[in-house]
């Protein structure tokens, strides 16, 4: 059975919903910085088309059941200003990775933990997962501060798990279980 697709999510500044292709140009404008990209697998957006690389190859990810991508929208401006995505789905498990990336612009007002606590309360509800895992850069602070923030624990430090731009790094994994999700407001 494919991961599935759970109905947009609203929150009270953001709606989270699965991604399309004319969400392509707003996500430029996040994926085009190289700061947004510094931790993040792949390279900084220099064209549409490399947008439009992306997006295929997300498509091709989807098509597996494996994940779904989802496009973050700010209801007052209704323009994308984020994404969020589960992946690596292990359905006997119940599992899955847990990923996100907003613009700039928009950091540091808790937009991030809005949208990625919708898609972790709609993971846990709707798409019946039971535990969700998140692979961090220790150098990556505010994402660390995000999965705190959210309740995962941090299990253990992958030591030069990656290579990316030129260099190995290591990995926290961290860990949230259904049991111990506390909805916001909770
Ligand atoms: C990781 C990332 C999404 C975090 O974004 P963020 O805006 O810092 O995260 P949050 O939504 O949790 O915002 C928290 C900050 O907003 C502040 N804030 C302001 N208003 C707030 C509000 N109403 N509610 C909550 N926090 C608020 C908090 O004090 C906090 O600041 P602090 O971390 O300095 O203490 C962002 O840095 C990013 O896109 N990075 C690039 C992509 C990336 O690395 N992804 C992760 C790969 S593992």
């Amino acid at each position: 059975m494919p991961l599935t697709v759970p109905a947009p999510i609203e929150t009270p500044r953001l709606v989270v919903r699965q991604i399309a292709e004319p969400d392509l140009p707003g996500l430029m404008a996040v994926n085009g910085d190289d700061t947004v990209t510094q931790f993040l697998p792949y390279a900084t957006w220099r064209s549409m088309d490399d947008a439009t690389a992306w997006y295929r190859r997300i498509a091709g990810i989807q098509a597996t059941g494996n994940a779904v991508q989802f496009a973050i929208v700010s209801r007052d401006e209704a323009s994308v200003i984020g994404a969020c995505l589960l992946f690596n789905f292990n359905e006997g498990s119940a599992r899955a990775e847990l990923g996100y990336v907003l613009g700039r612009a928009h950091w540091g007002r808790g937009l991030a933990r809005e949208a990625a606590g919708a898609l972790v309360g709609a993971a846990f509800g709707p798409m019946g997962l039971r535990r969700l895992e998140a692979e961090v850069n220790p150098l990556n602070r505010p994402s660390v501060r995000l999965l705190q923030s959210l309740g995962f624990t941090r299990e253990g430090l992958l030591r030069q798990r990656w290579v990316g731009k030129g260099a190995a790094y290591d990995v926290e994994l961290h860990g949230l279980l259904r049991d111990e999700w506390q909805q916001p407001g909770t």
